[in-house]
């Protein structure tokens, strides 16, 4: 048994999280470390998607969200932004067919409009040729924060407003979980961040009010199947009380069971 088994023997099946969202740092400070460009560590990067994908699809988790590029990201020297743009749409134009082959699913949130076009189309026909996969949803976060999305939904609601087809005195959760970008799938229940900073830089704020963080210095092309497994065993030690007392969870655990 190698140690990518022995891990995940660890891991609780019943209790896998439904949705896991990772920010994916480190790329840059890998590549300096070996004396390469920036944007070598974006290419390995690459892999640790690949690597991170299938081991979500192999587990039989349903979402998985990575922050590939952000709102603020669009300020890196414009060469890092066309390579990254150029790199994201290559890497999902060829790995289409494994996709399908895994019954992924590849879904895109953001300000997809900010996108070169080119980029943009590859990962557009990624989107349809996978739309019938009812395995794991795979969201790539690209030009999106969550100040972006959140400002988006309240557009649509004070719209709502003005037409009249809503009422403030109505408005509450739910309204505003139905005009995010996320608006079909569950919150996160795990966030990883991987290279070693622990903030949330203005990913899935709303999303995440009761999701567990899990922080680790592992760099991004470094994280494979064994770290993502540490990070499933570290959420599964964890007990979450949703406000609640650790006494009411364990009487809700035993009516559950
Ligand atoms: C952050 O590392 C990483 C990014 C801004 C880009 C992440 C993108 C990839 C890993 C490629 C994704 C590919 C697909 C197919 C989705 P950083 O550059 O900020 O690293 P640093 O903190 O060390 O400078």
């Amino acid at each position: 048994m190698d140690a990518l088994d022995k891990k995940l023997e660890q891991i609780d099946m019943m209790r896998l999280p439904r949705h896991v969202a990772m920010i994916m740092d480190g790329n840059g400070r890998w590549a300096k470390l070996r004396g390469q460009d920036r944007c070598m560590g974006h290419v390995e990067g690459v892999n640790s998607v690949r690597k991170v994908t299938e081991l979500s699809s192999d587990l039989g988790i349903d979402y998985l969200t990575l922050y590939a590029f952000s709102t603020e990201n669009w300020n890196r020297p414009q060469e890092e932004v066309d390579t990254l743009m150029h790199l994201i749409g290559m890497a999902i134009e060829r790995e289409t067919p494994d996709l399908i082959k895994n019954n992924v699913h590849l879904n895109l949130i953001g300000a997809l409009d900010r996108m070169p076009q080119e980029a943009y189309d590859r990962l557009h026909r990624c989107e349809l040729a996978t739309a019938h996969c009812n395995g794991l949803t795979l969201t790539l976060a690209l030009s999106y924060s969550g100040r972006w999305e959140i400002v988006d939904a309240v557009k649509k609601i004070a719209q709502d407003v003005k037409e009249g087809s809503l009422d403030p005195s109505q408005i509450d959760d739910a309204t505003i979980q139905r005009c995010l970008a996320t608006y079909d799938m569950p919150d996160p229940d795990l966030l990883i961040r991987t290279g070693g900073d622990n903030r949330v830089s203005n990913y899935l704020l709303w999303q995440i009010a009761y999701s567990e963080l899990y922080f680790t210095p592992t760099l991004w092309p470094d994280f494979g199947k064994e770290a993502y497994a540490d990070a499933l065993i570290a959420y599964q030690q964890r007990e979450r009380r949703f406000g609640k007392t650790s006494e009411q969870v364990q009487e809700d655990n035993k009516i559950i069971k």
